[in-house]
């Protein structure tokens, strides 16, 4: 049977959430970092995470928030799952449906996977883009700016915020500048070599500045991106120790930004690249508060994607 597909119960990017959308959702977040609960809102809801990629920090909490919301929660291993055996990812997708699940959770090693998939689901189905290729991580550019909210307000406009790292292959950085720019963020720079940045229609809005030590100055906010190795080329970097040398972030650089100001990954991090331990562990990085997050951000998505009144079970 087809149905019209209707791109708002899914999450696929944050490209078409608007600012009043993303705001509600920021402020159910909020409620559920500051302890709120709702243990019986996915009373009945069956919730899938799909995982084509290797994942610690958005599947672990995304069964966390699905599990904190009463969800009946199925992890999904392709190592040991039918898809080893040659399972196409829309039969996968029809065999959960036939069972009953309506939430899934999908990353995928592919850019579009998430939203070709979401295109031939059932019409009981909500999907969440949990990281498709480079493309985009929703949840991701959620958590942080809930993060940043926590950290400098709700008001983000005034900020001056600077990504740094591997941006051409960061599926974090596209909708970390999606979400910023929702927001009102004007001031946004990127800093990258020159073969990590990402085509004209990544960095609109952005000013790109080459040097590390000047692109720190006076900024609130430093978000770090990893270095995306499984993605690259080889000798696209020359070596982790050039790399470090001219954009690792160490506390003599730190101490470029604004007083006060944060530092951000979105993990995991490669220690000694990116950033130096003395700077992911020190009082100005939250980088295990955007963890924290993420249970609260996908609760408050799980919430407005599958809450309500349920479906009966079965084939529709
Ligand atoms: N930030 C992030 O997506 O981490 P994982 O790959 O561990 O989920």
């Amino acid at each position: 049977m087809t149905h019209r597909f209707d791109p708002d119960a899914h999450l696929l990017d944050l490209a078409t959430v608007s600012r009043e959308r993303m705001e509600v959702l920021l402020g159910r977040a909020e409620h559920y970092a500051r302890g709120g609960t709702a243990p019986q809102a996915l009373e009945g809801v069956a919730v899938c995470t799909l995982f084509f990629e290797p994942s610690t920090r958005t599947r672990l909490s995304f069964q966390l928030a699905a599990q904190r919301l009463g969800a009946h929660v199925l992890g999904f291993d392709v190592s040991t799952s039918s898809a080893s055996k040659g399972e196409t990812d829309l039969d996968t997708l029809r065999t959960l449906e036939a069972m009953g699940v309506r939430g899934f959770v999908v990353r995928h090693g592919r850019e579009g996977a998430v939203r070709e998939l979401a295109g031939r689901a059932g019409p009981r189905s909500a999907l969440i883009n949990a990281g498709d290729g480079r493309n985009a991580h929703p949840t991701q550019g959620l958590l942080d700016m809930l993060t940043l909210r926590q950290a400098k307000g709700t008001d983000l406009s005034g900020l001056k915020v600077l990504v740094v790292g591997d941006v051409r292959h960061s599926r974090v950085a596209r909708s970390d500048l999606q979400g910023l720019r929702t927001l009102g963020v004007a001031d946004i720079r990127v800093c990258a070599p020159p073969a990590l940045l990402p085509g004209p229609e990544v960095l609109e809005g952005c000013q790109v500045v080459p040097v590390l030590d000047h692109a720190l100055e006076g900024v609130d906010v430093v978000m770090l991106l990893r270095l995306q190795r499984e993605r690259m080329e080889e000798g696209t970097v020359e070596s982790l120790d050039a790399y470090h040398h001219a954009y690792g972030l160490d506390a003599r650089r730190l101490a470029l930004a604004a007083p006060g100001a944060v530092v951000m990954h979105p993990g995991p991090v490669n220690r000694g690249v990116e950033v130096t331990d003395e700077v992911a562990d020190g009082p100005q990085s939250l980088i295990l508060r955007q963890v924290a997050n993420g249970v609260a951000v996908r609760m408050a998505v799980l919430e407005a994607l599958l809450g309500g009144p349920q479906p009966p079970h079965g084939l529709a």
